[in-house]
């Protein structure tokens, strides 16, 4: 079976067929369907964003398509970013401004407030329109500086629950352990592969 990704970047599709070597499924990017329409990104959940990019992509390649949706809930800012995580800082913002941002808004918050959590929501929808979704979450909190080189977006400032690392601070492999993405990923394949 071809899954399509709603998504032009290669590396993607090619750490989803490591992850699912073995098995009968072949994952491609839209690279693979030119013309495909930018599909706005404009719900309020997570939920919804990748359900609209899924069904846009099963409509339009007639493919069984994957889309995802993820971001950071800070409880104490009601739950910000959440579906601005990409742009907190505004339109076209950079990682660093969005994180620079979430730095000065708890700028003073005690630890109790500092909560956080990781979401990740992933759509599956068949061409015939059915669908299923999956969330992962990783909750954790959020320190006062930036620490670590790896990773992206909100990573050197978030620990997870129980660790005294942030994201940014371990590689790939232990951080896609215990990732929100890694966890919406597991429920994906025991629902493709039961
Ligand atoms: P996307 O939906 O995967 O493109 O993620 C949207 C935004 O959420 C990213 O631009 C990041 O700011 C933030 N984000 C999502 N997942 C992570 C993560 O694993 N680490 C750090 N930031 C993340």
């Amino acid at each position: 079976m071809d899954i399509v990704l709603a998504t032009t970047n290669k590396k993607k599709a090619a750490e989803m067929n490591r992850i699912f070597a073995g098995n009968a499924i072949r994952f491609l990017t839209l690279d693979a369907f030119p013309g495909y329409p930018d599909v706005e990104e404009d719900g309020k959940t997570f939920r919804s964003n990748a359900l609209k990019k899924a069904r846009a992509v099963a409509c339009f390649t007639v493919h069984p398509a994957l889309a995802d949706d993820s971001g950071l809930e800070v409880p104490s800012l009601h739950n910000a970013p959440g579906v601005y995580s990409a742009r907190y800082a505004g339109e076209g913002a950079t990682d660093e401004k969005n994180l620079k941002k979430l730095l000065r808004d708890m700028r003073g918050f005690k630890a109790g407030d500092r909560a956080a959590r990781f979401v990740c929501c992933m759509a599956f929808v068949l061409p015939d329109g059915h669908h299923k979704t999956f969330s992962g979450y990783v909750t954790g909190r959020i320190g006062t500086k930036k620490r670590g080189d790896n990773g992206f977006g909100y990573d050197p400032v978030f620990y997870p629950e129980g660790r005294n690392r942030t994201f940014a601070e371990m590689d790939a492999s232990e951080k896609d352990s215990l990732s929100h993405r890694g966890r919406a990923l597991k429920k994906l394949s025991q629902y493709l592969f039961p």
